[in-house]
């Protein structure tokens, strides 16, 4: 049987926190050990430069979430892991998308509404193109599975009618892809609305945060009296309440929630459990972390091989699609 094929992509933030790892690493890296899959995960550098960054600090932040994925357990034998702008063929394929996607279409799409409201100073062509760039970087290896988070939701949309479209005017074989969800998905802000963001100070755990850290940061998320009539859904208290569920089991959280409504929750003895049993899900990966850190040979070694084994695909692909467009 032909495997499927999976893609996933990560902006070049820097160190990734709890909510990228548990929305979107953690399915990474139940695809790569599973046999029915073939899996393609990128750091996407491309993307980042759609919004103001620094240029000096590009590579590092490229860097960081390569050894992040690595120390969390993306493994190379298994997984083909690359930078996106090593394999600059994403860029071609997508200004060939572009052909079928309207202006339109693209200055709808709510998450260039954001971005617009967020930097109204710096609202440039490639804000607009994200999607379509995103499309390609999922469509170049004909994926079908994308581990992403809801956020991401209306730009597979997109890539799903570029495929369609591809494939009705063109003959091309291109298939839909669809979001592959995890437990725990979606991770809240430690500030008690909203989800964790590296652009909300205050919101994230870092996958790199030693206990005292992540003690600290608990410590700051806002709470209540600690009892009430009813179990709260959002605020702080849903937050902490859904950490205990991901890191210390359902059966803590239903304890938490009795006691919610009965004796009451002691906030302080909470979140000193629960940063230790963060802590102990975080302590592998940064021993791991430290390792790759003192090999960047290594390192360099598997993105360039990662690059190849990418490209050979890239490539491939992109004839396809020339030819039938009428490319020489
Ligand atoms: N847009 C994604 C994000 O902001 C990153 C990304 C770029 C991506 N290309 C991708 C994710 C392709 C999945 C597949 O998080």
């Amino acid at each position: 049987m032909q495997k499927k094929r999976v893609l996933s992509g990560t902006r070049a933030t820097g160190r990734l926190h709890l909510g990228n790892y548990l929305g979107a690493v953690k399915g990474m890296l139940a695809l790569q050990d599973n046999p029915d899959y073939e899996t393609y995960y990128m750091v996407a550098d491309f993307h980042s430069i759609n919004t103001s960054y620094e240029p000096k600090e590009l590579a590092k932040e490229t860097r960081e979430v390569v050894l992040d994925y690595l120390a969390a357990g993306i493994d190379p034998q298994k997984s083909t892991i690359f930078v996106q702008s090593q394999v600059p063929e994403h860029i071609e394929l997508s200004y060939l998308f572009s052909t079928v996607i309207s202006v339109a279409r693209a200055f709808h799409l709510p998450t260039y509404k954001e971005k617009v409201k967020l930097q109204p100073q710096n609202v440039n062509m490639a804000l607009l193109y994200y999607p379509i760039l995103m499309a390609a970087d999922i469509l170049i290896y004909k994926a079908n599975a994308v581990p992403v988070g809801d956020d991401q939701l209306p730009h597979l949309e997109i890539a799903r009618e570029v495929a369609r479209k591809m494939n009705n005017k063109y003959g091309l074989d291109f298939p839909e892809p669809k979001q592959y969800k995890t437990k725990g998905y979606k991770i809240p802000s430690l500030l008690g609305v909203g989800k964790m963001s590296k652009s909300v100070e205050g919101s994230y755990i870092d996958l790199t945060d030693d206990l005292k850290t992540i003690k600290e940061k608990l410590a700051k998320n806002p709470t209540d009296k600690g009892k009430g009539d009813e179990i709260p859904t959002k605020g702080g208290v849903a937050t902490l309440l859904s950490l205990v569920d991901i890191f210390e089991g359902e059966e803590k959280k239903k304890k938490y929630e009795k006691a919610y409504l009965s004796s009451g929750i002691h906030y302080k003895e909470l979140k000193e459990e629960l940063a230790e049993a963060i802590y102990e899900e975080l302590a592998p990966i940064q021993k791991k972390r430290a390792l790759f850190e003192k090999d960047a040979d290594k390192v360099d070694k598997i993105l360039a091989e990662g690059a190849e084994r990418a490209s050979k695909v890239a490539k491939a692909t992109l004839v396809e699609v020339r030819k039938a467009m009428g490319l020489v």
